[in-house]
């Protein structure tokens, strides 16, 4: 994916108006997966703000990322019901088991963690997602065995795909 092509794409005309920089800035992150250095210089050249407002804009909000997700992104819904139900535990297990903070990546960039807002299934709560994989009903003992049981396959799969010298 070409990011030149992808910011062409989000960076129309219409949308030359700083009151667009959050939605921009949401296209981004929806696209890449963060918000680049590159990426905010561009936003902030195209809405002709200084770059500096447009970083303090971006880092108000903590929807927004500023390095790159790991292979795996982690994410713990810390909406209203999975705080209730216990997110809290689930989203501090969890960055016990990735050895990791929140925001954070693993060294070997497999898993990055973040905790996000309401990701629309609060029957479920606790939830996380693990990828494109949901788990519901999460306790911070349940989210520690799903990450032991992915840890190793996730090795695996990188050790197959690495090359040879
Ligand atoms: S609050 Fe977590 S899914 Fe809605």
């Amino acid at each position: 994916m070409n990011e030149e092509n992808d910011l062409t794409v989000i960076l129309t005309p219409e949308r030359r108006n700083r009151a667009h920089l959050i939605d921009i800035l949401q296209d981004i992150q929806n696209g890449h997966g963060y918000l680049s250095k590159e990426a905010l210089l561009e936003v902030a050249k195209f809405l002709d703000m200084p770059a500096s407002s447009v970083w303090g804009v971006a880092t108000f909000y903590n929807q927004f990322r500023f390095t790159a997700p790991g292979k795996r992104p982690v994410k713990v819904c810390m909406g209203t019901a999975c705080h209730l139900a216990g997110g809290q535990l689930v989203l501090e297990a969890t960055a016990r088991e990735l050895d990791i903070e929140i925001g954070g990546i693993t060294t070997d960039r497999e898993f990055s963690l973040e905790r996000v807002a309401c990701i629309g299934c609060c029957a479920l709560a606790p939830v996380v997602t693990i990828g494109e994989q949901a788990y519901p009903r999460m306790t911070a003992t349940k989210i520690e065995e799903v990450l032991v049981t992915i840890k190793p396959a996730a090795s695996e799969t990188e050790a197959g795909t690495g090359s040879r010298p």
